[in-house]
């Protein structure tokens, strides 16, 4: 104990000297505070580089911790928590390894692994499908006394999505032994595992045994409902709401809301409107993400005269929209081909109601203006953001600009000039999605190499191009018979 402090500090103070200096009083400013957290925080990371490196890949969980314990390097590192955390973290994907790691910290003395690294590796070997030695690792945390709902709720998570949904039956009907209770909370937690992955029919007959001894609560009907809607069996989804009913519970807005939202996923509107009369005669107001979700819907089936009356149907109901409505219904007057009832519900009614246009807000708008070409209108629009305090332009915002120079052919001058914006004035790294709207655009114009120049950028930032990305410019290159070029793309395209 005393020897692994004394090497923690040797080692920190090697280090860092400012760090060292914190062990005096009279510098522990919180600055300095921070500068020490961000030391602690490299030295964790060389660890896990001595320990990754000795451990190399894929080897078996006695043999990872056959070389951890034998060697000195690892063996004088200071454990902690943090430090198996980040492991464990490492090898989610490799179970004999992280569960080597585990060992060897378990092996170590004045080392406790903590409940959460336990139940850290029951998720890595129910994610990795290691079934059996994930029973087995439950009964050993059961020995210890360790298992928690967390814990099981994990275990259960990752073996119904592994199919083997009778499992988790197993554990909860084990759950008294392994020190818990059966209960509702319990019980829907079971249920609810079961119905995310759509096993609602094992789930509702389940239920139907439990039901004698353990009773149900709203929440239990909810889940069904969700259960049943994730099936698009609508039918038993609405049932259910009777159903909840007759056990005293009155259904919520979330109850409805889940219907309605797989109904407009059917394309059933006429249903979507039956529910919606039904909640309001039960007094069971439908809300402003209820209004969102059926206008968005009906939007998207091209029903834009329907959507539009969604607005005035919830006016008239006294709900009050927010900002997630009136960005869909700026979208939808946008889709309608309504610009001026859009640029209206922008200026006027928004202000009116209060609410305040957030940067997506915006971008749709942008977005709207050179869909049809109205690039002046655009321009205000963005302006405008530019120099409003609130809402900063993102990468999002340029991308209608963008495209509109490639479809316009307006590139020298004007995109290296958008660009520059992007950078200079509004501090924008460029991202992902732009970097590809770029490069396939350049290509198209015959710019390869600025194409390029942009692909070098990127990979600089370590921001990783699609292989389609490389495709597309590897030809480029190669019909310009840029060498260099084209080898650098394929070195990177082996890696992929
Ligand atoms: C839509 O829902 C109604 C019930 O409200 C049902 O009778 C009808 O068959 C459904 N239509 C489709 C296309 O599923
Ligand atoms: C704008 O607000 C909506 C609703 O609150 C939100 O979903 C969206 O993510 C916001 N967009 C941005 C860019 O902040």
């Amino acid at each position: 104990m005393q020897s692994i402090t004394y090497l923690a500090i040797i080692v920190r103070g090697s280090r860092c000297i400012c760090c060292a200096s914190a062990n005096f009083p009279y510098s522990l400013g919180t600055r300095h505070f921070s500068h020490k957290e961000q030391c602690e925080e490299e030295e964790l990371l060389r660890y896990i580089d001595i320990l990754t490196a000795k451990l190399g890949k894929g080897s078996s969980e006695e043999q990872t911790l056959h070389t951890l314990s034998n060697d000195h390097a690892c063996d004088a590192i200071p454990l902690s928590q943090n430090l198996v955390h980040s492991l464990l973290h490492r090898y989610k994907d490799d179970w004999k390894s992280a569960l080597g790691v585990f060992r060897w910290a378990s092996s170590r003395s004045s080392f406790r692994n903590s409940p959460e690294s336990y139940d850290m590796m029951v998720d890595i070997l129910g994610r990795m499908k290691a079934l059996d030695k994930l029973k087995d690792f439950l009964e050993e945390m059961h020995e210890g006394g360790l298992v928690t709902m967390n814990t099981v709720a994990k275990a259960m998570r990752r073996l119904v999505g592994a199919g083997q949904w009778v499992d988790a039956v197993r554990i909860f009907d084990d759950l008294q032994t392994l020190g818990l209770e059966k209960n509702t909370v319990s019980m829907n937690l079971l249920l609810d595992t079961l119905c995310k992955e759509k096993f609602v029919e094992q789930a509702r007959k389940i239920f139907l045994e439990l039901k004698q001894h353990i009773a149900p609560d709203a929440h239990t009907f909810n889940i069904f409902i969700h259960g049943w809607c994730k099936v698009f069996r609508v039918d038993e989804a609405h049932w259910t709401i009777q159903e909840m009913k007759g056990y005293g519970f009155r259904p919520c807005v979330i109850s409805y809301s889940t219907i309605i939202r797989c109904c407009c996923q059917e394309g059933n509107f006429s249903r979507v409107y039956e529910l919606l009369d039904e909640m309001q005669a039960q007094g069971c107001s439908p809300n402003v993400i209820t209004y969102t979700t059926v206008m968005s819907a009906l939007a998207k089936a091209e029903k834009f005269k329907e959507a539009l009356e969604v607005p005035e149907r919830m006016r008239s109901s006294g709900c009050r929209p927010d900002t997630l409505f009136f960005n869909s219904f700026i979208y939808t007057l946008g889709r309608a081909g309504r610009l001026d009832d859009a640029a209206y519900v922008f200026k006027v009614e928004m202000p009116k109601a209060g609410v305040a246009p957030n940067t997506s807000t915006y971008n749709s708008m942008i977005s709207m203006f050179f869909h049809y070409a109205e690039e002046k209108r655009a321009f205000e629009i963005l302006k405008e953001m530019e120099n409003s305090g609130d809402c900063k332009p993102d990468a999002q915002t340029y991308h209608p600009l963008i495209k509109f120079c490639f479809k316009t052919g307006k590139i020298d001058g004007v995109l290296d000039e958008i660009l520059k914006d992007m950078t200079n004035k509004q501090h924008l790294g460029l991202d992902l999605s732009t970097y590809t709207l770029l490069i396939h655009g350049l290509c198209r114009e015959d710019r390869c190499n600025w194409a390029f120049s942009l692909f070098e950028e990127m990979i600089n930032q370590d921001i990783i191009p699609s292989y389609r990305t490389c495709r597309l410019l590897l030809d480029e290159v190669k019909q310009k018979n840029m060498h260099q070029a084209a080898e650098k793309i394929e070195d990177l395209m082996k890696k992929l």
